[in-house]
Order: structure tokens, then sequence, then C-alpha cells
């Protein structure tokens, strides 16, 4: 998966250099480009902003510098060195780079759209300040891109780097390779519409508290049939909204008999 981002921060993508993302770029498992907006100017200032028609409070980021910033990240002039873009490699791109537009009006950031994100070749990253962006670049992106305005939630962040820092961390982990053991992507918080059952490690007594004895019992079935169980219970405390949406065709067999 190639990912481009443009911000007028480029700085605060610097994290997305550590840990799993980082190695996995490393490793050739993802390209990663960060672009800073204002090398897209043309003037003295290199001004990104201007006041918002209609009047009221801020500043609009101004459509064209994203124009050019887009344009040339669309066309493939803006990949890394060695990428296979920027050699000039001869198969030219079938389907439309996905541009996801962070902002606390787009549509909620998910696990479930964190995997499909994860299945496209190409997505791009408008990092939005100030009150955001002129409209009309939207509009006007839609003949290049798949425009996708997404939220993280229902609060409102300076910009959209962070939130960025959070899709690129949760799509990054679902790409073949990045995550050492797959199996843990599959009992994970989320990936069943459940919340994930607690964990516990050793020693089995700490501070008066003891490893639910289910857990020290050897018993596979018990086992697993006691974390089903907690990842219900756990739901319908903390997230019962979760619960209300679960499609009980997602119930196995055993949750069938059990609760
Ligand atoms: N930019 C500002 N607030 C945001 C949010 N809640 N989600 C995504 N991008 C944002």
């Amino acid at each position: 998966m190639r990912i481009d981002v443009v911000s007028i921060f480029p700085e605060y993508l610097a994290p997305l250099g550590l840990s799993l993302i980082g190695k996995a770029r490393q490793d050739g498992l993802l390209e990663l480009n960060v672009h800073d907006l204002r090398t897209f100017t043309t003037d003295k200032h290199r001004t990104v902003d201007d006041t918002p028609y209609g009047g009221g409070a801020g500043m609009v980021m101004k459509p064209e510098p994203w124009a050019q910033a887009l344009e040339s990240i669309a066309s493939g002039a803006c990949a890394e060195a060695g990428s296979p873009e920027a050699e000039g490699s001869s198969a030219g791109p079938t389907t439309k780079p996905v541009l996801i537009v962070p902002s606390p009006a787009g549509e909620r950031f998910t696990q479930a759209l964190a995997y499909e994100l994860a299945e496209e070749d190409r997505l791009v990253f408008a990092c939005g300040r100030y009150e955001g962006i002129d409209e009309r670049v939207m509009e006007w992106a839609a003949g290049h891109f798949t425009v996708r305005p997404v939220s993280l939630g229902d609060y409102v962040l300076n910009g959209g780097e962070v939130a960025v820092l959070a899709m690129v961390e949760a799509i990054g982990r679902l790409l073949p390779g990045v995550v050492g053991n797959p199996e843990s992507l599959v009992e994970e918080s989320h990936s069943d519409g459940l919340l994930e059952y607690p964990v516990y490690t050793k020693p089995s007594a700490w501070r008066d508290r003891d490893v639910p004895a289910v857990l020290l019992s050897g018993n596979h079935g018990k086992i697993a049939q006691w974390r089903r169980h907690e990842q219900f219970r756990r739901t319908a405390e903390r997230r019962p909204d979760l619960l209300a949406g679960f499609d009980a065709g997602r119930l196995t067999r055993a949750d069938r008999t059990a609760f």
C-alpha cells in the first residue's frame, strides 16, 4: 500500500517512522510519503488560509494549494525516490486513490472502515487546519479520487494530523505481514463486534488479587467459554450501543447454547 499525507505540519507525522508502522515502511510493506502543503503555494508568504466568505470566526484553507498538492500526488509526481511510481513503472493505476479528509463532520472511523481501507492500493490523507478546507476542493477532487470525509469521533481536534496518526496505525497494522502474529488481530476488540475479554499474566496472585481460576485450569473449552462470556459482559457494561447493534448472525453455535 502507498499512503500520502498532506499537512502544514509535516513534523506532526514523525511518529509514523516508529514502532510497527516504521518497521512496515522499512520492510517495504508500506510506502508512506508526507508532503508539506506550503511547498504547493506560490506567494512569498506561502499562504494557505484566508478569511471565510459570509463572515464568521477563524480562517479557511485556500483551494489552490490543495489542488496543486493533490494533483501532483494523483499523477504520482510526489512518490518517494526508488518507488515504482517514481521510476515511472508502466502499469498505471486502474482505480482512483481514496482521499480521506479527517473532519468532525465525516463518517465515523471504525474497525470495519479500517479493514475496508486496508484493501486499497493507495490512500491520500488531507489534513485540514483552522475552520477547514474550502468545500470546492472536495467537489473538484472527486474527479481524481474517491473522497471520504472521516471523523475519529464526536469531538473536535485542532487539525487532521492526530486523526491521521490514529487511522494510519489502525489501517497499517491490518496489512499483510505488519503484525507478526495475525491471530492477535482476530481476538482483539471490535474484530467481531464485541470488546475484547480481560487478559492476565504472571504472577497468578498479585496484591491480594487472583487470576480467574478458569484461566489456570488448562481446560481450553472452558477458557474459551469464559472469554466469550466476558466479551459480552464487558460490552454490555461499557458499550451497550455495540450490543444493541450486534448482528445475531455473528453468534457462534457455542454462544447460542451458552447464553
Ligand atoms: N479534525 C478535527 N476534529 C476531528 C475529528 N474528530 N476527527 C477527524 N478529524 C478531525
